[in-house]
């Protein structure tokens, strides 16, 4: 853990591209994995999370060479994986448990997934109810968390509903829908990331008046593939909102991911009034992409009430929109959000905790939050543990000015190491305690 001081901060100058996105990073590694032949992924993400995937891959007999844009993994096929001498360790990420889950229900040997405390913490019944359904053997605590010990098997396709809106729980089902006898076929009624889909193009997506439904027809083959993975949209949040509340800063993100079950944010920063332009737009590749423009305004923003449809669109961005919601006009509310509890951390805490540490009022309900039109003052922040976290307030601290301290600035790189640096800050080791500028 390494503490460091957010400074009050003068403006922030930024036009380069970002690293690749997180979630379309550990897809493109697990089904490369799984595919024929060398594919090769570029501009990877850089955080802790695709490594656990990568290290997890290895162990189970994939090569796999990387630089510090690219990797390059010699797929086994489809039924070429082999067992792992130990645990497999998933770090902090949820994304390789699940997914990795889904593949390994399908093979012919056992396989223990194991993760840090925070991943230990969180929810694996939504993903071992149908992995059982589908034919595998999973065990997992009382609690219905890691570890979990899957026993591989030849899995039947299986129809599922998702209960709660998971884009992991999803993938995990799709995957396992590669090793089933005939068709798996989920429904989502509300649309979360589809970034499997789009790599997986044999998967049939039908648009029904109530959702969508997925069918995946078991022992298709995956050919190689070359993907220039777009910069991460969750990651250039925190780099939006900074522009949007730091005074004379501007903001160029060059090559950012668009995918639109992704950019929840941009139609939120449009209701809330804020300037957000997008240039150069691509739509006509695997996954779409551009350029975010953002530059200071010093327009209150409008407030805004979010709940249900929008909330699996923006998931990852709510630590980040409730500092924005700080600076509205008449308040932000976010509700249908208790998914937030299952995260790294509980988030809905952790944003009630640092926001009113920071002098802001705000009401905390079991699904959500109401943060009021409040001045931000600096803090002791406590991070979690939570990448998410860590740099939503690290935006908080900048534009509330002064000196604040965060508990744990390493934990950024579960996945984005390169943050602090975009933001101009060399992190210290000071100490803990506030200091005032
Ligand atoms: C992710 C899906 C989301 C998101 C997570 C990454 C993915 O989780 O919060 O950061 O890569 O599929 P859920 O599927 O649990 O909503």
């Amino acid at each position: 853990m390494r503490p460091s001081d957010i400074h009050c901060s003068s403006a922030i100058h930024i036009d380069r591209e970002l690293p690749g996105d997180k979630s379309i990073s550990h897809r493109a590694a697990i089904i490369a994995a799984i595919g024929d032949g060398e594919s090769v992924i570029q501009n990877r993400a850089t955080g802790a999370d695709v490594v656990s995937t990568l290290q997890c891959l290895s162990q189970l007999g994939v090569e796999i060479e990387t630089s510090a844009t690219e990797i390059r993994v010699k797929g086994k096929g489809l039924n070429g994986l082999q067992k792992a001498d130990r645990h497999l360790d998933c770090g902090n990420s949820g994304t390789t448990a699940r997914l990795l889950a889904g593949v390994l229900a399908g093979q012919p040997f056992e396989s223990v997934l194991a993760g840090d405390e925070s991943l230990s913490r969180r929810p694996m019944r939504r993903i071992a109810h149908p992995l059982r359904r589908m034919g595998a053997g999973i065990q997992i605590s009382e609690d219905g968390t890691l570890p979990m010990t899957i026993s591989g098997s030849v899995l039947k396709g299986l129809s599922h509903t998702l209960e709660a809106a998971s884009a992991q729980v999803k993938s995990c089902l799709l995957l396992a829908g590669m090793y089933a006898q005939g068709e798996t076929t989920i429904f989502e009624t509300i649309p979360t990331r589809d970034h499997t889909e789009r790599l997986l193009p044999f998967i049939r997506k039908e648009f029904l008046p109530d959702g969508h439904k997925l069918t995946v027809q078991g022992g298709c083959s995956i050919l190689p593939f070359n993907i220039t993975v777009p910069g991460d949209f969750s990651s250039a949040a925190f780099l939006i909102a900074a522009g949007i509340l730091i005074p004379d800063s501007h903001i160029r993100l060059r090559r950012v991911g668009l995918n639109p079950t992704r950019t929840g944010l941009l139609d939120v920063l449009e209701k809330m009034g804020a300037q957000v332009t997008i240039e150069n737009h691509v739509v006509d590749a695997i996954e779409p992409f551009g350029d975010i423009v953002v530059s200071y305004n010093g327009e209150t923003l409008h407030g805004c009430f979010l709940d249900e449809k929008i909330i699996a669109g923006i998931i990852d961005e709510i630590p980040i929109l409730a500092v924005l919601g700080t600076q509205t006009d008449s308040g932000l509310e976010i509700r249908n959000a208790s998914e937030l509890r299952n995260k790294e951390c509980d988030r809905i805490r952790a944003i009630v905790y640092n926001l009113r540490q920071m002098g802001a009022e705000v009401d905390e309900f079991e699904d959500g939050l109401f943060v009021h039109p409040s001045n931000l003052r600096p803090a002791a922040i406590k991070t979690f543990g939570d990448h998410r976290i860590a740099m939503a307030f690290t935006i908080a601290a900048m534009a509330a000015g002064g000196v604040s301290t965060l508990d744990d600035s390493e934990c950024v790189a579960i996945s984005f190491p390169g943050f602090m640096k975009y933001l101009g800050i060399e992190p210290t080791d000071r100490h803990r305690e506030l200091l005032s500028c």
